[in-house]
């Protein structure tokens, strides 16, 4: 907690990311709801964390998880509608947990009314300009206007019925907005200030990086895999201080947290004091388990926010990257076939070590835990679940998986709906038939059984968050020498985290202080084996 009363609530604060449609169905058709997260509220304050994020739950054809929003003012029906999302949001309220929308604001689906008017009024017209449509190129315009690529796979324009075509940065039912149309920031203002009214806490906004093109949209160079021309332009800066004037305007503290895959050094920028809030921290979602790599990603995005005095927000998963026990228990790694850079880091694929994996993922926990900033977790993570990486083909939802031509499996396993009762049809999941199917293996993970050994992880993320309570906010980060590379020590204040990442046990010296907790539950003294976190107090 923090000393000073006046520092915001989400500089230190430990958000738990919930995709919907995975956490709990209430009606039975196989896709989690709204009324499924009011009853099962109590696991998530439970676990001690104080807030919620909520990927997207408005209206939408679901081409994308709902990254495709046909109405940015309503909640989808398949998941309540707006009455379940005030149940939520009361729920939430009254447990003293914050409730985070996600903001969709480089593209929308292509049913939303606006892409619809603009297929109907042509080329040339009003409603063509709210997205990028262009002529093709070749004689007869049918090359697309450019040369960039789809996040997802294959080209990022898409032609329509009279010859023109149109930009998406992800899957063709995603139109990019053009925000330099005034008519685009206008109508974000009023979704903004339409969720603040209704007691929304604050939006994670995604693709913060995406929403200016570089004027012209120039081909991206040869070489320029990541295409510079597409993302993190100086132009997302103005959209940001605009919505911070937003935000400031209510007499209680909202933040805006950014999506944007962009360095330590460009990401500081996006959280300058006029801009966003806090901006998430994804390198350390890139790097290996190994202490060198930790530290330095640390080092990195420590500093680069530190002269804009932003808070660090950490996190080690998210609905985009391979789970962390799969990604640091990963011993074999398959050839990496997608093309994708971000996948090719985030998303290794072969065979893993459950065992290490989950060691090493609660070790990391227990580092992140002991940083400076705010923490966000992602749900399953506080079960040990693994990626499921061996989805049936025919299954597979992520349109990755089609657009890159079955080279880039997607983001479909780390999405797989929770396991709530072992012995249950759906693991208490749903009454009905799951979106997508839960592999066997994960009743030995279920929230049940979980419940009942002291020693699983469900037990020592409660146990963490609990003894995090205790660390005091302001404290900076200073390392320890521990005259290992693979053991890295850090003090805040009272508490000193060590982590041991390779080789033999550490003893701990005495004078760092008592041992308080650690990240394996049969360890309870100053030696610390590989693979695990221990805090220290004295
Ligand atoms: C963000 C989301 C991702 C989505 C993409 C397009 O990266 O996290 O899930 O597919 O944006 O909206």
């Amino acid at each position: 907690m923090s000393a000073a009363t006046d520092v915001p609530w989400w500089r230190s604060s430990v958000v738990y990311q919930l995709y919907l449609k995975s956490f709990l169905d209430s009606d039975g058709d196989g896709v989690g709801d709204l009324d499924g997260v009011v009853g099962r509220l109590d696991h998530i304050a439970s676990l001690g964390v104080d807030g919620l994020w909520l990927n997207p739950c408005y209206p939408s054809p679901d081409r994308d998880g709902g990254y495709d929003v046909a109405d940015y003012l309503d909640i989808s029906a398949a998941y309540g509608g707006l009455p379940a999302f005030e149940r939520l949001r009361d729920a939430a309220h009254e447990r003293g947990l914050k409730l985070l929308m996600d903001l969709v604001p480089n593209h929308c689906s292509d049913q939303h009314p606006w892409f619809q008017q603009a297929l109907t009024a042509g080329p040339g017209s009003p409603e063509r300009k709210r997205f990028h449509f262009a002529d093709g190129r070749g004689p007869d315009g049918a090359e697309p206007p450019n040369n960039w690529q789809s996040v997802f796979g294959g080209p990022a324009w898409d032609r329509v019925a009279d010859g023109q075509w149109y930009l998406h940065l992800f899957d063709s039912s995603q139109p990019d907005l053009n925000w330099d149309h005034p008519e685009v920031p206008a109508m974000f203002d009023d979704v903004l200030a339409t969720w603040f009214e209704r007691g929304v806490d604050g939006f994670r906004i995604d693709v913060a990086h995406g929403m200016v093109k570089a004027p012209g949209l120039p081909d991206a160079a040869p070489g320029d895999a990541l295409n510079h021309h597409a993302w993190n332009q100086p132009g997302v800066h103005e959209i940001f201080r605009r919505w911070r004037r937003v935000a400031e305007s209510y007499d209680r503290q909202l933040t805006l947290i950014g999506e944007a895959w962009v360095s330590p050094e460009h990401a500081a920028e996006y959280v300058r004091r006029d801009e966003l809030c806090q901006v998430f921290y994804f390198d350390l979602t890139a790097q290996p388990f190994d202490a060198a790599a930790f530290r330095a990603s640390v080092d990195s995005g420590l500093s680069a926010l530190a002269p804009v005095g932003g808070s660090a927000t950490w996190t080690l998963n998210n609905h985009d990257v391979h789970r962390s026990v799969s990604r640091y228990g990963l011993v074999e790694h398959d050839p990496v076939t997608a093309t994708d850079p971000f996948a090719q880091v985030m998303r290794p694929r072969g065979r893993v070590d459950v065992a290490l994996g989950t060691r090493r993922a609660t070790a990391a926990l227990l580092f992140v835990l002991a940083l400076p900033g705010a923490v966000y977790l992602y749900q399953g993570e506080e079960l040990g679940l693994p990626e499921v990486q061996d989805l049936p083909e025919g299954v597979r939802q992520d349109p990755t998986w089609e657009r890159s031509g079955h080279t880039d499996h997607g983001r479909d396993g780390s999405r797989v709906p929770l396991p709530w009762r072992s012995d249950e049809p759906a693991f208490g999941f749903s009454s009905g038939t799951p979106w997508l199917p839960q592999p066997d293996w994960f009743a030995d993970l279920a929230v049940d059984r979980e419940e009942a050994d002291p020693g699983s992880v469900l037990h020592r993320y409660r146990t963490a968050l609990r003894a995090r309570r205790d660390v005091d906010q302001d404290a900076p980060l200073s390392w320890l020498e521990t005259g290992r590379s693979d053991v890295l020590a850090f003090r805040r204040g009272d508490l000193v985290c060590v982590t041991v990442f390779d080789g033999p046990a550490y003893d701990v010296p005495a004078d760092w202080g008592a041992p308080v907790l650690s990240s394996d539950p049969m360890v309870t003294g100053s030696s610390l084996p590989a693979g695990t976190s221990g805090w220290f107090r004295g």
